[in-house]
C-alpha cells in the first residue's frame, strides 16, 4: 500500500467549511496537505496543525497560484491529488447581476479550477494523481435565485466531463462531487451580497425581491421530526462530503461523479434529469416511446453491469 506520506494533496478554499474538513482529515491520515487560504490569520491557524502547509493563495490571482506552484515544486514532494474546492454563491435574480459580478463568480468557481489544475498539472501527471471538483447538486438541477452559481456550477460539471477523458490517457483521473446542502460557512459568506442583488431589484421584480427578502428575516432551524421538504432543508455534515473525496482520491476505481447528501436531495436531482430526458425527447426527430426508453435504459444498465429488477 502507498503511504499517505508520499501522497501530498491540495487542497484550494482551506479556511472553513468543506475546505477545512477535507484538511483535517487529510492531514489525520497523514497527507502532507497543502492547504490555500486568502488571510494571513488562516495561514497561522492552519500552520499549528500537523502535516498541513498553508499556502496564500486567491484562485482569481493567477500569480499567488504560480508563487503556489513554485513553493510546492520547491518541496520536492510532488503531488498526488488536487481539490478544486474554493467557491463562492450570492444568490438573486439573474436581472440584479452586473457583469463585473457575473465574471467573478465564474473567475471563483470555474476559471479558479481551471487556473489551478493547469498550473498543477505537471505534477499531477507524474504522479499519476487526481483532481477533484467540489461541485453541487446544483450542476445538475435549476433553481430560481440561485442563477449565477448554478451556472458555474453547471460548467464545472462540463469542466470534470471533458477534462476526465483527456487526463485520463495520462493516467489522471478526475471527479466532480456532487453535494446537496452541508453545514459550513457559505451562508454567513454570501448573505452580504445576497441581500444586497435582492435589494437592488427594481420594477416588477421589487415586490417579488421584497418577499424573498422578508423570508431571510423568518427563516428557523430545521424541525428534526418533520421529514425534509423545500421548507425544512436538514443540511448534511461535511463528513459525507469527506467520505466521496476520499473514494475519489484513493479509491482504484474512482467515479466521475459522486451525488452527496440527503435521500430528498437525490430525489430531487434524479426526478430533475428525468424531466430533462423527457423533454430532449419530445422532438420530431427523436419521440422514443415509453418501451424504447425502457428499453435505452435496460441498455446502459447492463453497459456498467447493473443487475436489472
Ligand atoms: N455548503 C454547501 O451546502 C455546499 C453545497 C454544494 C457545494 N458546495 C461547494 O463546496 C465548496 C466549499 O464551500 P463551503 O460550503 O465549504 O463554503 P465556505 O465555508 O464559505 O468556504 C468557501 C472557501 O472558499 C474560499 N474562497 C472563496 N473565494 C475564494 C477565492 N477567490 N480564492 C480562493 N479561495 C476562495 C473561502 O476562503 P475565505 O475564507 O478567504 O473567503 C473558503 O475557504 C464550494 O465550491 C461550494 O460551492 C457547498
Amino acid at each position: 500500500m502507498t503511504h499517505p506520506s508520499t501522497q501530498a494533496i491540495l487542497v484550494t478554499g482551506a479556511s472553513s467549511g468543506i475546505g477545512k474538513h477535507l484538511t483535517l482529515r487529510l492531514a489525520g491520515r497523514g497527507h502532507p496537505v497543502y492547504a490555500t487560504v486568502r488571510k494571513e490569520a488562516d495561514v497561522e491557524a492552519l500552520s499549528k496543525i500537523e502535516n498541513v502547509i498553508p499556502l496564500l493563495m486567491d484562485v482569481r490571482n493567477a500569480e499567488q497560484v504560480r508563487a503556489a506552484f513554485e513553493k510546492v515544486s520547491e518541496s520536492g514532494r510532488g503531488l498526488y491529488g488536487l481539490v478544486n474546492n474554493a467557491g463562492v454563491g450570492d444568490l438573486g435574480m439573474l436581472v440584479t447581476w452586473t457583469d463585473e459580478e457575473m465574471y467573478d463568480i465564474f473567475n471563483v468557481n470555474v476559471f479558479g479550477p481551471h487556473r489551478v489544475t493547469n498550473a498543477f498539472i505537471q505534477l499531477l501527471v507524474e504522479a499519476k494523481g487526481r483532481v477533484v471538483n467540489i461541485g453541487s447538486q446544483g450542476g445538475m438541477l435549476t433553481s430560481k435565485y440561485y442563477g449565477p452559481y448554478i451556472m458555474t456550477k453547471h460548467a464545472l460539471e462540463a469542466y470534470t466531463a471533458v477534462l476526465y477523458d483527456e487526463l485520463k490517457p495520462y493516467g489522471v483521473q478526475v471527479s466532480v462531487i456532487q453535494p446537496g446542502g452541508i453545514v459550513s460557512d457559505i451562508g454567513n459568506n454570501m448573505m452580504a451580497g445576497t441581500i444586497a442583488h435582492f435589494q437592488r431589484a427594481q420594477p416588477p421584480f421589487k415586490a417579488e425581491a421584497e418577499m424573498v427578502l422578508q423570508s431571510f428575516t423568518e427563516e428557523s432551524e430545521p424541525n428534526p421530526n418533520e421529514p425534509e421538504s423545500a421548507t425544512n432543508r436538514k443540511p448534511s455534515s461535511p463528513e459525507i462530503v469527506w467520505d466521496a473525496v476520499r473514494d475519489a482520491l484513493f479509491s482504484e476505481k474512482p467515479k466521475m461523479r459522486y451525488l452527496v447528501g440527503t435521500h430528498w436531495e437525490g430525489n430531487r436531482v434524479i426526478n430533475a434529469l428525468i424531466s430533462k430526458l423527457l423533454d430532449e425527447n419530445d422532438n420530431p426527430m427523436h419521440n422514443y416511446s415509453r418501451d424504447e426508453l425502457i428499453a435505452l435504459l435496460d441498455k446502459h444498465l447492463e453497459a456498467r453491469s447493473i443487475p436489472q429488477q
